[in-house]
């Protein structure tokens, strides 16, 4: 086997990134691409590495990413102190008034035109739920629309430099938030981002790059990966009206809604993929990774192995939901992974009980998101008004 295996920036995987990652499933399961990297994508071999992470380092930046880039005693320490707030009884309050926003959100969207999912109801929605969990000012909605729009931009360009200008960006937002909040001393107020600034690691006071650090990964975390997961939801459901029908007819608050969300985000899971660093040489799959070699842990692939999903494309909730790795494995799981099912549901409950049909828009299809990103760019639907919530 030659030193490069694969381009992940060639246009045939920018072409339709899940057809080329099965076929280099199949093909290479552990592939060198020309940047030494390799990349992981049978599920086993996925689920191996993020359960050794000894063995499979998650200190792949020189920045500090709490608790993302930690390993050990440190990664433990950190994610005891943000787990909480992201546990189910804090997650559980936060209903109605997500609900109460997607509601709004979804009555404000015309019946007589097409809306593009991606945008204007996965990215608002996301905008204005992490607002509220926060307590940041509903004023910050456009700011921060913008902000996701040119990380996403800068993701995609694959270009340190934007990267890192996008992210002092936000770093400056969330940094005025946090002088706010000390210039108002006790007043306060008594919000998540608060709270936060009172916590204490070690015996000592969080730093303002922890702190930052912390709300970025939640940031980076929520608002782009609900807007491509709604768009992948609502794409399925306008081409599948018999699911929709009866996702539409199991009413709200349903487990059912939840275990279909994450079967669809099973087969087009648009978090594609997370870095590791080997920390000595390792053997997987037949090819040996040496230490200090760079490895990607592809989600997406691994989601769609046939040898533990079957047929990749066809919907088993129940079978398929102890294998799924969409909120990823071991002790980097997803913290937010409540969070994220609870804003899913809620928007997709409240979009499918306004509406009597959701249909992809005549004439306009709907674009793939360019990787490293997967999902949708867009997915442009009409809403039919539902009987009863006229939309519009
Ligand atoms: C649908 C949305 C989401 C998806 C698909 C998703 C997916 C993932 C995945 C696959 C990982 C594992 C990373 C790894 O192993 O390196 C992860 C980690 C993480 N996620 Fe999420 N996530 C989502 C939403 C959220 C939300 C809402 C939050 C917080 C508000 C969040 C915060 C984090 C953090 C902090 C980590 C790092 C955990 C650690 O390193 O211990 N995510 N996420």
């Amino acid at each position: 086997m030659s030193e490069t295996d694969w381009s992940p920036t060639s246009e045939a995987v920018a072409a339709d990134q899940r057809a080329a990652y099965d076929a280099m499933r199949e093909r290479c399961p552990v592939a060198r691409d020309g940047t030494g990297a390799w990349t992981l994508f049978r599920h086993d071999d996925v689920v191996a590495a993020a359960l050794d992470p000894a063995t499979f380092s998650s200190r792949v930046s020189r920045h500090l990413n709490v608790p993302n880039g930690m390993d050990g005693e440190e990664h433990a320490r950190f994610r005891a102190l943000i787990d909480p707030y992201l546990a189910p009884g804090a997650v559980a309050r936060l209903e109605p008034r997500f609900r109460g926003l997607a509601a709004r959100l979804v009555a404000s969207l015309p019946g007589d035109r097409s809306v593009e999912a991606v945008s204007e109801l996965g990215a608002r929605f996301a905008v204005r739920a992490q607002s509220a969990w926060l307590g940041w000012p509903a004023e910050l909605e456009d700011t921060l629309l913008g902000w996701m729009d040119d990380n996403l931009e800068a993701t995609r360009s694959r270009r340190l430099s934007r990267t890192a200008a996008v992210a002092e960006r936000f770093d400056a937002i969330v940094r005025s938030l946090i002088e706010a909040r000390r210039r108002a001393g006790a007043d306060a107020p008594d919000d998540v981002t608060t709270q936060l600034l009172g916590e204490r690691i070690d015996g000592r006071p969080l730093s303002d790059e922890e702190v930052i650090s912390i709300l970025r990964n939640w940031t980076a975390g929520d608002l782009g990966s609900i807007a491509a997961c709604i768009g992948v939801v609502v794409h399925r459901l306008a081409v599948d009206a018999g699911l929709q029908e009866r996702l539409r007819g199991s009413g709200r608050g349903g487990d059912e809604l939840e275990a279909e969300i994450d079967e669809i985000l099973r087969i087009d899971d648009p978090f594609v993929s997370n870095r590791r660093l080997a920390t000595v040489d390792v053997e997987v799959g037949g090819r040996t990774v040496r230490a200090g070699e760079r490895v990607v842990l592809n989600w997406t692939a691994a989601n769609r192995d046939p040898r533990v999903m079957g047929d990749p494309d066809s919907r088993r909730p129940a079978e398929n939901a102890l294998r799924n790795v969409v909120y990823g494995i071991g002790v980097h799981e997803c913290p937010g992974r409540g969070l994220a099912t609870l804003e899913l549901r809620v928007a997709i409950e409240e979009l499918l009980a306004a509406t009597s049909a959701i249909e992809l828009a005549p004439g306009a299809d709907p674009v793939r998101e360019a990787p490293p990103r997967g999902g949708y760019r867009t997915v442009p639907v009409m809403l039919r008004p539902g009987p009863g919530r006229p939309t519009g």
